[in-house]
């Protein structure tokens, strides 16, 4: 669904990925582990298009989008949640996912989204800004999927939220995964929320990949030494 093949992505004179390849298939959850700085949101920024790529190939679901702009990309079914989660904070929750639903023709919030994040219907003319991270969090799931993406990219989803969230949205995820044909590819750096979501796991190190698991196959302890500065 998602093949990226010897991808290079440089801040000026500065390279950050130094040639990845991977790819992810229908209804498959990769993780891609990494410390903070190791290259996790450039990637993510190269795939959906807001950084180009200096060298590399980017195919969704067969088209090669490497050369498309963002919106482009969008409406070939990749899409986005980014780190930090960047919901419009004056916006009210309705018109935060509204925001998503430009390229897909719908005209209102389909019912699926808010049966999958209930919170989002109880609060849909709340101010975006005055949810806590957790809810912005599944604001921006939302928003995301609003487009039928075949590929979701999550960048660390779990970045500020508490454990007992976490799991709520480790179960959101899956619970997604088992009703839409989709590939979810999620940046993180905790472990057990990896593995209560992910089919295979990625260690990126400052811009490669040096390691790779099936989820069956993960020596948590190893992973976690990675993981560790
Ligand atoms: N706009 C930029 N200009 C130049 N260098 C950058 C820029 N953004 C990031 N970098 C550098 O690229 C490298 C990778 O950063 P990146 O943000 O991709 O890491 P990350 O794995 O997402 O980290 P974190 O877990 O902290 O989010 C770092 O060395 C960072 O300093
Ligand atoms: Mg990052």
């Amino acid at each position: 669904m998602l093949e990226v093949s010897d991808l290079h992505v440089s801040y000026g004179q500065s390279e950050v990925i130094h040639g990845v390849n991977f790819e992810a298939k229908k209804n498959e959850t990769l993780a891609i582990m990494g410390r903070n700085g190791m290259g996790k949101t450039t990637l993510f920024k190269s795939l959906i298009g807001v950084l180009g790529s200096g060298k590399g190939s980017i195919k969704i679901d067969g088209t090669d989008v490497t050369n498309k702009e963002s919106y482009e990309r969008v409406a070939n079914g990749i899409a986005y949640v980014p780190q930090g989660r960047m919901i419009f904070p004056t916006l009210t929750v309705q018109e935060n996912i509204e925001t998503g639903m430009g390229v897909s023709g719908i005209k209102e919030v389909p019912e699926d989204i808010y049966a999958l994040f209930p919170v989002l219907l109880e609060m849909r003319h709340r101010k975006g800004g005055n949810l806590s991270g957790g809810q912005q969090q599944q604001l921006a799931i939302a928003r995301a999927l609003v487009t039928n993406p075949k590929v979701l990219l999550l960048d660390e989803p779990t970045e500020g939220i508490q454990p007992s969230i976490i799991k709520d949205i480790a179960n959101i995820l899956n619970e997604i995964k088992s009703l839409r044909d989709i590939t979810i590819i999620v940046s993180e750096q905790v472990l057990s929320f990896t593995m209560a979501i992910a089919d295979r796991l990625i260690v990126i190190d400052k811009g490669n990949f040096i390691h790779e698991d099936l989820r069956e196959d993960v020596d948590t302890q190893q992973i976690s030494k990675y993981l560790s500065v």
